[in-house]
C-alpha cells in the first residue's frame, strides 16, 4: 500500500487550498471528502441565499474569485470549486467518509469504513457545516410545535403566517430573521447575551482583529468561540423591512421550552409554531479523537503559525478557529503545506543524523 506525505481530509475551501499548495511543492497526497460532488458546504447552503447575500468568497490560490455575479450560492461556489479541481488536476477522491484517524508509531492510518490510507501527516480540513450546535433547553422535547438548525432552513416560504422564535445573536440569525419577519405572522429573537451591532465597515483590519483574537484561544487550547463573539453584527440592505417591522428588537433567553411555546423571564409564554435554532456550529474533528489532540481546556492547540496541532505536530488542522472564513481557509491551506514539508524535512534530518 502507498504511503502518502499527506492526507487531506475534506475538499472545502481549506482542503483544496492546501492540496494546490501540497501539489506546487511535490508532496504526494489525496484529498479525501464525504461529499457526493464538489462544493463543500457551500453546496448544502440554503437556496435564497445568492452571491449578492454572501460576505464574499476569496479566490483559491491561482484563481479568480467568482465575485459576486447572479446567483445562488449553492450552485455558483460549487461549480467554481469543481472547476478548480479540474485546472489543477487535484486529487480528490469523493465519497469518502473519514471516521477515524489512528497513530501506528511512525505513520497515521485515515480509516473510512473498510478503506485505509496510510500517510506521514494529514491536513484536516472538514468544516463545521456537519456539527451544527443544538443547545439543550429545559421542554424542549416536549415542543408540539417544529424544530430547525440553521443548516436545515427551507427558506422564506415555509414560515408563512407561523409564529417564529429564532435563537442566536449571529449573522445566521439576523439573516434568516431578514427572512422570515417579512412573512411570519410573529417572530421573536432571542439571545443569550445582548448583541454586538458594529456601526463602522467591517474592512481587513477589523478582519484581522477578529482573526487574532481567535488565535489568541486556540493558541492557548481553548475552543473557539462563537464567530459572531468577534466579529460583531450588521444590518444590510436586505434586511430593512425585517427592522422596520421590529424583528431586531431582542429579547433575553427564555427560561424553558413548553409544549405550545417559549417561556418567557418575565413569566409569560410566547405562543410558538417553530424555533429556529440560528446556534452556530462545532468544528467537525469526532474522527481525529484517537489522537488525543485536545487540550486540558477542551480545544485543540494550534502553533503560532496557526495550523499545526501542538500535541502532535503531524496533524495540520485548516479552516479551524482563526482560519475559519473563506480567506483564512485559503492561507491556511499554504501555511499546512509549508508545516507538512517541515515535518518531512524534520524527519529526514532526524534520520540522516541518527
Ligand atoms: C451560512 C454561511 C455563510 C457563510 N458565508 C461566508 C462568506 O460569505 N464568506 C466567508 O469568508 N465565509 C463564510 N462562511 C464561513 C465559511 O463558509 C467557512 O469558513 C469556509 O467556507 C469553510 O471552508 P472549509 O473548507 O473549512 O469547510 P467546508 O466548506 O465545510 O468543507 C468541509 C469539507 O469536508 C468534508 N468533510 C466533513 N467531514 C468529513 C469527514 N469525516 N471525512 C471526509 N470529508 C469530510 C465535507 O464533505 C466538506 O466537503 C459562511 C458560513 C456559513 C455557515
Ligand atoms: N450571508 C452570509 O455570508 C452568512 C450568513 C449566515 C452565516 N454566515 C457565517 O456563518 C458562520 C456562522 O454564523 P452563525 O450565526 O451560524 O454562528 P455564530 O456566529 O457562531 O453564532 C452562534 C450564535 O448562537 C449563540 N449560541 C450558542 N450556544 C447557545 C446557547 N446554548 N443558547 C443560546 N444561544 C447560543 C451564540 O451565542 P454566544 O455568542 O453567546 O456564544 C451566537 O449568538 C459565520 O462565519 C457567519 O459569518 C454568513
Amino acid at each position: 500500500m502507498e504511503t502518502y506525505d499527506a492526507v487531506v481530509i475534506g475538499a472545502g475551501q481549506a482542503g483544496l487550498s492546501a492540496s494546490y499548495h501540497l501539489k506546487r511543492r511535490g508532496l504526494s497526497h489525496v484529498v479525501l471528502d464525504a461529499d457526493d460532488s464538489p462544493g463543500g458546504a457551500w453546496q448544502h447552503r440554503w437556496d435564497s441565499l445568492t452571491m449578492h447575500d454572501v460576505h464574499g468568497i476569496a479566490a483559491l490560490p491561482d484563481s479568480a474569485s467568482p465575485g459576486t455575479p447572479e446567483g445562488r450560492a449553492n450552485t455558483v461556489v460549487p461549480a467554481y470549486f469543481g472547476d478548480y479541481e479540474r485546472t489543477h488536476h487535484l486529487p480528490v477522491l469523493r465519497p469518502v467518509r473519514v471516521d477515524r484517524v489512528t497513530d501506528e508509531g511512525e505513520l497515521l492510518v485515515v480509516h473510512a469504513g473498510d478503506r485505509t490510507w496510510r500517510t506521514r501527516t494529514i491536513v484536516n480540513a472538514t468544516g463545521t457545516w456537519t456539527q451544527p450546535h443544538l443547545p439543550y433547553y429545559p421542554g424542549i422535547a416536549d415542543f408540539r410545535g417544529e424544530q430547525l438548525h440553521t443548516v436545515s432552513y427551507p427558506g422564506p416560504e415555509h414560515f408563512r403566517d407561523k409564529r417564529v422564535v429564532v435563537v442566536g445573536g449571529g449573522a445566521s440569525a439576523v439573516q434568516l430573521l431578514g427572512e422570515v419577519a417579512p412573512v411570519a405572522a410573529d417572530t421573536l429573537w432571542v439571545t443569550r447575551r445582548e448583541p454586538v451591532w458594529r456601526t463602522d465597515e467591517f474592512n481587513p483590519d477589523r478582519g484581522r482583529q477578529a482573526v487574532a483574537l481567535v488565535e489568541e484561544r486556540v493558541r492557548r487550547g481553548l475552543p473557539p468561540a462563537s464567530v459572531v463573539s468577534v466579529t460583531g453584527l450588521a444590518l444590510r440592505e436586505q434586511e430593512r423591512e425585517a427592522e422596520r417591522l421590529g424583528a431586531y428588537e431582542r429579547h433575553p433567553m427564555f427560561e424553558r421550552i413548553e409544549p405550545g411555546g417559549v417561556r418567557l423571564p418575565d413569566g409569560g409564554l410566547w405562543p410558538a409554531d417553530v424555533i429556529l435554532w440560528a446556534t452556530g456550529f462545532r468544528p467537525a474533528i469526532a474522527h481525529l479523537a484517537p489522537l488525543h489532540l485536545r487540550s486540558e481546556h477542551g480545544g485543540i492547540q494550534l502553533d503560532r503559525a496557526g495550523t499545526t496541532a501542538v500535541a502532535d505536530p503531524r496533524v495540520q488542522l485548516v479552516g479551524y478557529g482563526p482560519s475559519a472564513s473563506t480567506i483564512g481557509a485559503n492561507r491556511a491551506g499554504r501555511s499546512a503545506a509549508r508545516g507538512v514539508a517541515r515535518w518531512l524535512e524534520d524527519v529526514r534530518s532526524a534520520a540522516r543524523a541518527g
